[in-house]
């Protein structure tokens, strides 16, 4: 009851994700303001937030700065700050050197310090203990992505009153990969403290699933997961000085369905996230945006096939896969440069961490190699652009672009594979995706594509650029059939719906 009283009114809904919803930007007099940020997510709950007095938690982008909380545009931004030895060891360490390849199917080597995930349980104690603070009594909580593993738990031992969600925005592993995770037991109990943990896929879902069962033993039916009350809460195992293991050496133990009463239930299951459908095709119908679509293709020397590549410059995005297809075509004759154009976008990324220097260099190295060889003076093989390009003059891309390559070799979802069936209004272009993405659970009739299978790569690639126009038309309606009635207003709604019921 005491407590009851001195909780401060905090806000309804509040959102926790690594990044704030706002960018900061210098403004035409000089002076420095925010934007909101252009990603579907925060499309999706800023209407939400309005509508519900909502919260924003996150970080703002800088090190070594501490900002109050401000509005931005009817939203409520709670700014977490982070020093930068911690933007090194939680956010490019533990979270983009080790969860990040580890959850991508270890493409590149997961590195384990001990001293990064130290630095990752402070900075997600930090979010939840903010968290914790504006959240009003029986709030809802939703909780982004894998830098905030922890943040679950960590709220639900502070505020037992709020309602949890999770959305895990990448893949989460299979087992086998998972069990390499030195703190896999940390990670494990950090999400089952929410009621709701959504992911892009069910075999997502299923891989924690079956990590839970394997490494915890927690009974599991039809999603729900019976997480025993009287589990060693991390806290108190940490006191005891090991490191947060406590099955270890010994087989977890099996439930069978619990008694009333012992334990509380937590739901896993696929939520598949969308693009703002509407704001795309709304772009694509306007007329200045098609005129930058017709003029793209004009500076390109008007080739019959523009294919296009639209990807984070990281190593999950299989960019290089996708040139040496493109090479071995010009080299085959298959394709030829002035006929054919390769258009890529790699938007700069994580340039802190040491194996996206090194990708960055690699691309570079293979694109001024396949131009050096097949660029002539009119025409260029590749037209390679390191940059962020603001979303009219991507979706002028999209509208210019006959063939969109998706060659991610594991991606969690792959929104710009949904952008650009959105973008084609009237049925022509050809969508190439990789099975390894999650887009491709729901896109089946995309050219489907196993990107490390050149040959495959390759032969999609020719039958994309010569496809008769009534096939490309029939795929691509029916693409756009899925993507326009699954919009992220739908994705966020199905999920919070969810999570109201439990
Ligand atoms: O896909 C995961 C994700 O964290 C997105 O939410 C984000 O847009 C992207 O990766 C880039 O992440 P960041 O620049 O914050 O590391």
């Amino acid at each position: 009851q005491q407590q009851e009283q001195q909780a401060p009114p905090g806000y309804d809904f509040v959102v926790v994700a690594n990044r704030l919803a706002v960018n900061r930007v210098t403004l035409s007099d000089g002076s420095t303001g925010w934007q909101r940020s252009p990603g579907g997510l925060v499309t999706a709950l800023a209407p939400i937030m309005a509508a519900s007095e909502g919260a924003w938690v996150g970080w703002h982008g800088a090190p070594d700065e501490t900002l109050t909380p401000f509005d931005h545009e009817g939203m409520h931004l709670h700014p977490v700050p982070l020093s930068s030895e911690e933007v090194e060891d939680y956010y490019e360490g533990f979270s983009n050197g080790t969860l990040w390849p580890l959850y991508h199917d270890v493409i590149a080597r997961p590195d384990f310090h001990r001293h990064w995930f130290e630095a990752y349980r402070r900075v997600n104690q930090r979010f939840a203990e903010a968290a914790a603070k504006v959240a009003g009594q029986g709030a809802t909580v939703w909780v982004q992505d894998y830098q905030l593993q922890l943040v679950p738990q960590m709220l639900r031992d502070l505020r037992p009153d709020v309602k949890i969600g999770f959305f895990n925005h990448i893949p989460f592993p299979p087992p086998g990969l998972f069990a390499q995770l030195p703190w896999r037991h940390s990670v494990l109990r950090g999400l089952l403290g929410a009621d709701l943990i959504g992911f892009q896929r069910e075999s997502d879902a299923r891989n924690f699933q079956r990590a839970v069962r394997h490494r915890l033993g927690h009974y599991i039916r039809s999603d729900k997961i019976y997480v025993p009350l009287e589990e060693p809460s991390e806290a108190s195992s940490q006191m005891k000085g090991f490191n947060v293991d406590p099955s270890r050496g010994t087989a977890p133990r099996q439930l069978s369905a619990p008694g009333e009463g012992t334990y509380r239930i937590a739901e896993a299951k696929a939520f598949p996230i969308s693009i703002d459908t509407d704001k795309i095709v709304e772009l694509a119908a306007r007329e200045d945006i098609i005129e930058r679509a017709r003029q793209i293709r004009e500076d390109l020397g008007n080739p019959e096939t523009v294919f296009l590549g639209v990807d984070r410059l990281d190593y999950t995005k299989g960019i290089r896969h996708r040139m040496k297809a493109y090479e071995e075509l010009l080299q085959d004759g298959e394709l030829t440069v002035g006929q054919a154009c390769l258009v890529q976008i790699a938007s700069p990324s994580r340039e802190g961490v040491e194996s996206y220097q090194q990708l960055r260099d690699e691309i570079e190295l293979a694109v001024g190699r396949i131009n050096g060889e097949f660029d002539s003076m009119a025409h260029t093989a590749i037209r390679y652009l390191h940059h962020s390009y603001p979303v009219e003059e991507m979706v002028a891309l999209y509208l210019a672009a006959d063939v969109m390559l998706v060659t991610a070799l594991r991606d969690g979802m792959n929104l710009v594979a949904k952008e650009y069936v959105a973008a084609r209004a009237d049925g022509t272009g050809v969508l190439v995706l990789s099975e390894f993405t999650g887009a491709a659970d729901q896109l089946r009739q995309a050219l489907l594509i196993n990107p490390h299978d050149i040959d495959e790569l390759k032969a999609a690639m020719v039958k994309a650029a010569h496809i008769d126009p009534q096939d490309a038309t029939r795929r691509m309606r029916s693409l756009r059939r899925q993507v326009v009635s699954h919009n992220v207003n739908r994705w966020a709604r199905d999920f919070l719906d969810r999570l109201a019921t439990l």
